[in-house]
């Protein structure tokens, strides 16, 4: 029944705040890798989180992927007259167009009456282009604010996963594999220890920023397949609240 369930998932929610050391923790049922409506559950329950907690006018920064395009789909009627400014946390980072951080934050301030600032940087990045842009008013102006937003809305990825979805070089590919890589968010790679190994060079958030107190922190991810990511994501990751689904919180706890 609905009530067992509901029951059910707090147990689990409160050992998952146990293992991965996070301070609040939402479980939505079933296996994100399997059906999509696990995604948009999760979307939903961000989307109601957001509504609760947020006040007006704040800034939320947001990253690409699948999980966090759901929180877009989801945020509509929500967030109505908020009048938050929505911005992506970091430049391009090798995603399809629909689910990069620019048309998320974008979609997101359609939705709920906002407002969004964008970041155009090429992607990949090269050193030189990355030494210009970041002197551009522009370029300083967006990061500004995406540097003092008060929200970060962000993904994790299983890091081999990631890297082929973005085309990243063999060379690179092969240098994740030797270093053990296990997840991804922000464009940083992180072994099973949660320290960095490797970072795609672009503009915006850093890991450093997370760690300011008044910015909330929000991980959404899910799906049996990202277990171990999201372990060793939150092994040194800064976070305030992991929103997953039931099939990752019950790998994650079964091993240690
Ligand atoms: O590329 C943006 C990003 O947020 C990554 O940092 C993260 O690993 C990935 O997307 C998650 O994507 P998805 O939600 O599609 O699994």
């Amino acid at each position: 029944t609905f009530m067992h369930e509901a029951m059910g998932l707090s147990v689990l929610e409160n050992q998952l705040k146990d293992k991965v050391q996070v301070r609040n923790v939402i479980i939505v049922p079933g296996n994100s890798d399997e059906h999509h409506w696990v995604k948009q559950e999760m979307g939903k329950a961000c989307a109601s989180y957001l509504q609760e907690h947020m006040t007006s006018n704040q800034t939320i920064a947001v990253t690409g992927g699948t999980t966090i395009a759901a929180v877009a789909d989801m945020i509509g009627a929500l967030t109505n007259d908020m009048n938050c400014l929505f911005v992506p946390a970091r430049g391009g980072i090798g995603e399809k167009e629909e689910n990069q951080a620019n048309t998320i934050a974008a979609k997101m301030a359609r939705q709920s009456n906002g407002t969004y600032r964008l970041l155009y940087v090429p992607d990949p990045l090269s050193e030189n282009s990355y030494q210009t842009m970041i002197k551009e008013p522009a370029v300083i102006e967006v990061l500004k604010l995406i540097k003092d937003a008060d929200v970060v809305l962000h993904g994790i990825g299983d890091a081999i996963t990631m890297a082929k979805r973005r085309k990243t070089s063999e060379e690179i590919i092969r240098k994740l594999e030797e270093e053990k890589a296990v997840s991804e968010a922000f464009g940083y790679y992180f072994n099973g220890s949660g320290e960095v190994v490797h970072k795609v060079r672009t503009i915006g958030i850093h890991l450093d920023d997370l760690s300011e107190n008044r910015k909330t922190v929000v991980t959404v991810a899910g799906g049996k397949s990202k277990a171990q990511a999201i372990t060793s994501y939150f092994k040194q990751g800064k976070s305030d609240l992991l929103i997953t689904d039931e099939a990752a919180a019950e790998a994650i706890l079964r091993d240690n």
